[in-house]
């Protein structure tokens, strides 16, 4: 099945109105790949002023609560998300996998609260170097996707993001062989969980992406794009990702 390309920034905690330039610049960039889908993942604070300048490209948040309202001091829920204007989430993130200690059962609640609200879900699974180094990476990617992913998952709203931990940031990234390994083994868990829909399901690489290596990652077999970090914050280094997956 041909899987449409995604590549997808996560402007993490960065991102003011100052920024808005940037988000414009790289919206500008998405509309001459209309052959892939681009996505722009900011603060909250930014999503509405960001939907304002992007024109079409997809503009969309990095958490989300998994109820629907309530006394939850600091937190954002899917329908505020929607209201906003974005109209995709990340969920599961390591970041907040280890920061905010949140578990695979978070990711999942917050996945199936993000679609009930008509967001599109980015949801992040990935070992740690430790995990990695005593073999179990593979272990490990299948047992978050089994505990995270929702039994209704589809391509229409749901993309599933492998991002080693340890390449996160750090300008490592692995090698094409064990990219290759870690998608097959996650289309084959998705397969068991969700059937023919695997096929059109997009699994997407994060980690240390650059304009220097994103065509070699996204020619790999089973990578349907990129999630960026830090070379998603500037059009500059985030449109050589854009056009190399077009
Ligand atoms: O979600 C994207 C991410 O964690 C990768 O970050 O800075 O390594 O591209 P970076």
């Amino acid at each position: 099945m041909t899987r449409r390309k995604l590549v997808a920034g996560n402007w993490k905690m960065n991102g003011v109105q100052a920024d808005l330039p940037q988000v414009r610049a790289i919206a500008e960039c998405a509309a001459r790949t209309p052959e892939i889908d681009v996505a722009l993942c900011v603060p909250f604070t930014l999503i509405a002023p960001a939907v304002a300048v992007a024109g079409g490209l997809s503009i969309g948040a990095q958490d989300v609560h998994a109820e629907a309202s309530g006394a939850h001091t600091g937190c954002v829920s899917a329908a505020m998300l929607k209201e906003a204007g974005a109209d995709c989430v990340i969920v599961g993130h390591s970041e907040r996998r280890a920061d905010q200690h949140e578990t695979s059962h978070d990711a999942w609640a917050k996945a199936a609260a993000a679609h009930g609200a008509g967001l599109n879900v980015i949801l992040c699974v990935g070992e740690t170097e430790a995990e990695r180094d005593a073999g179990r990476a593979e272990r490990v990617v299948q047992a978050q996707i089994e505990k995270s992913v929702p039994d209704n998952a589809a391509p229409e709203w749901f993309t599933l993001s492998y991002e080693p931990r340890w390449a996160i940031g750090t300008g490592r990234t692995p090698q094409a062989d064990d990219i290759a390994a870690i998608h097959a083994i996650a289309r084959a868990q998705l397969r068991r969980m969700v059937g023919d829909a695997a096929d059109g399901i997009r699994i997407l690489y994060g980690g240390s992406v650059t304009g220097d290596n994103a065509a070699a990652i996204i020619g790999i077999d089973n990578v349907d794009g990129a999630l960026v970090g830090g070379a998603s914050l500037t059009a500059e280094k985030f449109m050589p990702i854009i056009e190399a997956a077009a």
